[in-house]
């Protein structure tokens, strides 16, 4: 995880460096810090506990200015959370290092440099790398030289920003697993995690690839590849926007993001249906140039590889995949998938899905796949230039816009709908019969104005979480696809209020979790009118009569009525292809006012980061 950040400029680079940050504190939060090489070759650093916004605070009253600097957001993996352990890391004062991922074999290395007599300020992984870099450059070689040397040393994934005031002309950076991108300017250049941290200074980027090491000037790039020769890589220009962060009327983002589901689920379907059929809007091809199309026809079965929120939307896809096509589908989480050995299977497509395109496990996932042989992969994701959108061999896009809380809401339903997408094309490759497909596409065109009446309920959904801020416990029920979107009202509930929640399939819980159910335990369900209602009905009966106090989203057909220990919030009919989209609507509505009354970081909770960049 964390996030870095760089800059040589011809001007103070202080305030580039702080937004750069900002823009990339998704990534982690729990302390930043910065390094600048000042004007007379002192190497100068400040650092802070906490938010980036601790770090402006100390700035302010700081002599830091440089026209060449580093600078790093946390997301604490080795070593708790502290200013001594945050980034830059400094050796002999006058070489700083920011990294992202973690070095695997840190414990020998910072053991040999200890005998050696190195101090140790730090208990992180990091130190032992700008050590390695100041011992090697110690011994008269150049800081590239340097970088490339200590590369061969380190076991494991990092992206590093290197600047040393003996080279007040050079940042160097080095990629391996983690994501670095370079950007370009004009008599400057930058360094960033992403290219939402360099956008608003410059809209042309290098991707580095795995292995690559570069130094940058004020003037010039060069890159070298894992055998240290020089290389080119692509200029992209990129399109994106620096817009999307303005709260408007709303408090924190995820409420924000819950009330933009409308709009960016019309967008995920813009342009990609008719009223009889799906259009393709799967991008790319295999390395041997079959379309998607093709890829369709053929596939025999397909693996859904994801993580938190994204694994979840997996889990709902296999029910629509499985009832609809002959297509088994199997879901897992990617931290599992890329440590099992599996034979591989050539008629196997291998979808990943994933917000960011940037998760470490799911990423990790892919590259096996890759080695293991499969028919294709594609992604399913929120950012078009991201690392799973570059490795696969087929993209599909949500259309979410950028997401900032870190409780995923509208990326998560844009996944479903994306899905839906996906699942129309199987269905029109594998040339399946016309009625299905309408029903699929009528339900699509429905579901925008559907959520609207859904957030209606906003204020009655803020109600019932005041019945939630002395549990300390909740337990989610569904039945069918619904059992994920309950798994996933359970993940947003102890995200970002704190709550220990689980979920269960509902017909589960007499093997068991019933033993939980008590008055002090509060259940909640969702309960559209499907094949299942009765069943999920039974079910509630058997809590209700252990005395459990029910919190239920239910469909009006399914007459389940507001009664002492049962609260009910009435929901719009919606068809069955759909309603494990509408349903998810009202859990983030939930989650979210319990954490407000709760006074918990909504947008930051503790802990977490967005976007997952290590192991
Ligand atoms: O960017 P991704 O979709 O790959 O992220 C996967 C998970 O880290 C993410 O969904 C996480 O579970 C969310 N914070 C949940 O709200």
């Amino acid at each position: 995880m964390c996030g870095i950040v760089g800059a040589i400029a011809q001007r103070p680079v202080t305030e580039i460096l702080l937004e750069g940050l900002r823009r990339l504190e998704y990534r982690g939060y729990d302390s930043a810090g910065l390094a600048v090489i000042s004007a007379d070759n002192l190497l100068m650093r400040e650092r802070a506990l906490g938010k980036v916004a601790e770090l402006e605070k100390k700035l302010e009253n700081s002599s830091l200015a440089g026209t060449l600097g580093i600078a790093h957001t946390r997301w604490a993996t080795h070593g708790e959370p502290a200013e001594r352990n945050a980034h830059p890391h400094v050796s002999a004062n006058r070489i700083a290092v920011v990294h992202n991922g973690i070095i695997e074999n840190y414990e020998e290395l910072r053991e040999s440099l200890q005998a050696e007599g190195y101090v140790f300020e730090s208990d992180t992984d990091t130190e032992v790398i700008v050590h390695l870099i100041e011992k090697a450059e110690s011994q008269g070689i150049e800081l590239l030289e340097a970088v490339m040397s200590v590369r061969k040393k380190l076991r494991g994934a990092y992206a590093l920003g290197v600047i040393s005031n003996d080279e007040p002309d050079s940042l160097i950076v080095a990629r391996h697993g983690s994501p670095l991108v370079i950007g370009l300017g004009l008599g400057e250049n930058f360094i960033g995690s992403d290219i939402q941290a360099m956008l608003p200074v410059t809209s042309r980027f290098i991707y580095l690839e795995n292995g690559d090491t570069a130094q940058l000037s004020r003037h010039e790039i060069n890159i070298y590849d894992e055998n240290g020769d020089a290389v080119k890589r692509e200029i992209q220009q990129s399109t994106a926007s620096m817009c999307a962060s303005d709260l408007g009327e709303y408090r924190h983002y995820m409420h924000k993001e819950i009330f933009e589901q409308p709009q960016a689920i019309q967008a995920t379907l813009d342009s990609r249906l008719t009223g009889e059929s799906f259009i393709n809007c799967i991008v790319g091809e295999t390395s041997e140039g079959v379309a998607a199309k093709d890829i369709l026809a053929q596939v025999e079965e397909i693996q859904i590889i994801a993580c938190g929120t994204s694994y979840h939307a997996g889990l709902i896809a296999r029910y629509w995949i499985e009832s609809l096509t002959e297509v088994p589908c199997n879901v897992e989480v990617a931290s599992e998938y890329r440590y099992r050995r599996q034979p591989p299977k050539k008629n196997m497509l291998v979808i990943t899905l994933s917000q960011s395109g940037e998760t470490a496990d799911t990423l990790a996932a892919l590259d096996k796949v890759k080695q293991d042989g499969c028919l294709a992969t594609l992604t399913i994701c929120n950012v078009p230039e991201s690392s799973l959108t570059r490795e696969s061999d087929f993209s599909l896009m949500t259309i979410a816009g950028p997401e900032i809380g870190v409780a995923s809401t509208k990326a998560f339903t844009t996944q479903l709908v994306a899905l839906q997408l996906l699942l129309g094309q199987l269905l029109q490759a594998k040339q399946a019969d016309d009625k299905l497909i309408i029903e699929l596409i009528s339900g699509l065109k429905q579901l925008p104005v559907i959520v609207e009446q859904v957030l209606e309920h906003d204020k009655a959904i803020e109600k019932m979480a005041e019945d939630f801020i002395e549990k300390n416990n909740a337990l989610f029920l569904g039945r069918g696809e619904q059992y994920p979107v309950a798994m996933e009202g359970a993940l947003k509930l102890k995200e970002i209020s704190y709550i220990h929640a689980e979920a269960y399939p509902a017909g589960e819980l007499k093997h068991g979790p019933l033993a939980l159910v008590d008055s002090e335990m509060p259940i909640i369900t969702v309960a559209p009118n499907t094949s299942l209602l009765e069943k999920l009905k039974s079910n509630l009966e058997e809590v209700r009569s252990r005395g459990g106090m029910l919190y239920v989203f239910a469909d009006k057909a399914a007459e389940i009525k507001q009664q002492d220990n049962i609260y009910v919030i009435e929901m719009p009919a919606v068809p069955e292809s759909i309603a494990a989209i509408v349903y998810s609507v009202p859990l983030q509505l939930l989650s979210y006012y319990t954490a407000v009354f709760k006074g918990t970081d909504v947008d930051k909770p503790r802990n977490l980061a967005k976007s997952v960049t290590v192991e």
